[in-house]
């Protein structure tokens, strides 16, 4: 075993490898793709390739309307509007900030809740707990290529009268509770940042089966075409563009090739993280297919011999980026923390997520091998987390 770059051994590996997916076709498909667009001199506004896109994830996800757009966060936003939501709505505060930053852009007042510690999406009975005369809706998270606890929200959305959707900027091809994911809901919001396993390089989608719905998201996403009139006063931009949508078609052509290869790094990852005390896999067991697009797992600091975030500066110093997702809570962050830390609220959960979970390398850049060794690296810094600690305390 060589020495531990924190402890003065060089680096284990020679350049940096980073967290998400990071796709990217072969140069002769993307010049070819690239070439139509000059020929055709069609830049945007709903061009062939961004309404070919379209048509396909129709027929992938099996909705009535999917609605492209620039990214998963204009889309929150939008679909806040389009839903005509109003007051408050249930939020977690487990979740990447743009689910709650979409509510405020949108004029509403987010209510935090806790998240069950399992699926790490909101907790049922919580929810429950917290709907009253303000709240008009629901929005959940789809996290880590799983699933929340979906059909305990809709029967509880549909009993207290309040609309739910979600946001499944991680849950593209992920299937859960029969079927796949796109259909839940009043609708459901995907990104296709270039992290994610279906890359747009930025880039994301709404999928509705609602006519009206569908038709209002559209009428936000381009000042410019907005079709026949339907009662939205607001238009903004949100467009895709052409050049996005190649890259989402070359990535959706490829993906289940994408899915496979992260599911061996993940299965790399488990075999030699298993015998470590204090470290596992975050299990995605609510899905009964996985799109495998996040590793991350838990980290229980007295068993291990050194905090999350300690464990963290060992690997940087190895060049494995790895991060701290999410952290910190949305609860904990501008301009949330202060509101929050006068109301008589607790999220033990997420408060405990938010100090145990990290991401690692995982996509493009990393292979079986890579991740194998990564694993085998954490072995080797747990075996030393008293000297680290040491070092790091000095
Ligand atoms: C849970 C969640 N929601 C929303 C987003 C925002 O997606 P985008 O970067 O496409 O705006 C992200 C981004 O990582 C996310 O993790």
């Amino acid at each position: 075993m060589s020495r531990l770059a924190i402890l003065g051994g060089s680096p284990r590996f020679s350049s940096e490898l980073p967290v998400g997916q990071l796709y990217f076709p072969s140069w002769d498909r993307y010049e070819a793709a690239m070439r139509g667009i000059f020929e055709r001199r069609f830049y945007t506004n709903q061009g062939p390739l961004t309404n070919a896109l379209e048509e396909k994830l129709r027929a992938f996800f099996g909705v009535k309307h999917v609605i492209v757009v620039a990214n998963a966060t204009l889309g929150l936003i939008m679909a806040a509007k389009a839903l005509n939501l109003q007051g408050k709505v249930i939020v977690p505060a487990f979740t990447f900030i743009a689910s709650v930053q979409s509510l405020t852009w949108a004029g509403i007042d987010p209510v935090f809740c806790d998240v069950d510690i399992e699926t790490h999406g909101l907790h049922p009975a919580s929810v429950n707990r917290l709907i009253d005369g303000e709240v008009s809706g629901i929005l959940a998270t789809n996290l880590w290529g799983g699933a929340c606890a979906i059909e305990e929200l809709q029967k509880i959305a549909l009993e207290r009268g309040v609309k739910l959707y979600f946001d499944s900027a991680h849950g593209f091809g992920v299937e859960a509770f029969g079927r796949r994911l796109g259909g839940f809901g009043e609708l459901e919001v995907f990104s296709f940042h270039a992290t994610k396993i279906l890359s747009a390089t930025e880039g994301g989608c709404i999928c509705t089966d609602d006519d009206n719905i569908a038709a209002r998201l559209r009428n936000m996403r381009s000042s410019y075409g907005a079709g026949p009139p339907v009662d939205v006063p607001l238009t903004s931009n949100a467009r895709m563009s052409e050049a996005q949508a190649a890259i989402a078609l070359m990535s959706l052509e490829d993906f289940e090739t994408n899915v496979e290869n992260n599911r061996l790094q993940s299965a790399a990852y488990s075999r030699t993280i298993a015998g470590i005390p204090g470290v596992s896999l975050v299990r995605v067991d609510a899905a009964s297919k996985s799109n495998f697009q996040y590793v991350v797992c838990r980290l229980d600091e007295d068993t291990f011999g050194m905090s999350r975030d300690q464990l963290l500066i060992a690997l940087k110093c190895e060049n494995v980026n790895v991060r701290r997702y999410f952290y910190p809570g949305v609860h904990r962050s501008i301009p949330y923390s202060e509101a929050f830390s006068q109301c008589n609220t607790f999220l033990p959960n997420t408060d405990k997520l938010c100090t145990e979970l990290f991401q690692l390398p995982v996509g493009a850049m990393v292979d079986v091998d890579i991740a194998a060794a990564i694993g085998e690296l954490i072995g080797d810094i747990s075996e030393h987390a008293g000297e680290i600690r040491g070092r790091l305390s000095r």
